[in-house]
């Protein structure tokens, strides 16, 4: 992943940069990510000294704090970058975005463990949203602004409060284009059938685990 590629992250999801040197010059979130990714490089060749020195230079330019272990896919986006944490062994997954006060922390402090959250593809965290511990956050996720997440979330879902709950969950759509040859595919149709039967099922299920779980 080149910076140009993260410039142009910045240009497709904040609404506010209007030029591509906008962009460039004044998004404290991209000069953390290339400063993490610079720092990243050095931890994975064991500068250790090195990783630490552009990590803490990040912090002060930026307010943002991303360890060099920490592992982040393409497509990584942070608005206004203050106050974002993100811990050592964090995984993040592509096309992520995160705003202001993110925190993904951990709950141990036992070393060489996974400590904090592994996050999916296509998330979006919301304003100082903290994410907790060794859990897995799905795909296609939303995380409201100022949740507390503690448990692992399943995918395409959205996930509102203190602690997190989930609110919504969506049908994923089977990306297959019928219109090719006009004619429908009834293997398709019961494929999204049964699709949908198992979402429903999921949903359910959590339901009752939620009333499990209050009743104890
Ligand atoms: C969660 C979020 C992504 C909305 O997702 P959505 O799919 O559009 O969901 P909705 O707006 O339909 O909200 C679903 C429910 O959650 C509630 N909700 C939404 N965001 C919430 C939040 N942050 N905290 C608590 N409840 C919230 C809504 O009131 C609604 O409740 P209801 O069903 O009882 O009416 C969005 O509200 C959010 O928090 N985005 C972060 C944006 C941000 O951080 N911006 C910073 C810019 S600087």
């Amino acid at each position: 992943m080149s910076w140009k590629e993260d410039v142009n992250t910045v240009l497709e999801r904040d609404p506010a940069a209007k030029s591509y040197n906008e962009a460039l010059f004044f998004s404290p979130g991209l000069h953390a990510i290339i400063l993490y990714r610079l720092s990243h490089s050095a931890y994975r060749k064991g500068n250790l000294t090195m990783a630490r020195a552009v990590n803490y230079f990040s912090r002060f330019l930026t307010g943002a704090d991303i360890h060099p272990g920490a592992t982040i896919g393409k497509g990584f986006f942070i608005d206004h970058a203050t106050g974002v944490v993100i811990g050592e062994t964090s995984v993040i997954g592509e096309n992520v975005s995160i705003f202001q006060g993110v925190t993904l922390g951990g709950v141990s402090a036992e070393k060489g463990k996974k400590r904090h959250p592994t996050i999916g593809n296509n998330v979006t965290i919301g304003a100082h949203a903290v994410v907790l511990g060794d859990i897995k956050v799905g795909d296609n996720v939303k995380i409201g602004a100022g949740s507390v997440v503690v448990k692992d979330v399943p995918s395409n879902s959205t996930v509102v409060g203190v602690p997190g709950k989930i609110v919504k969950r969506e049908t994923p759509t089977l990306k297959i284009d019928l219109r090719h040859d006009q004619l429908p595919d009834p293997l398709v149709d019961a494929f999204v059938d049964l699709n949908h039967h198992l979402v429903e099922l999921e949903r359910r299920l959590v339901e009752v685990e939620e009333k499990l779980r209050k009743e104890k």
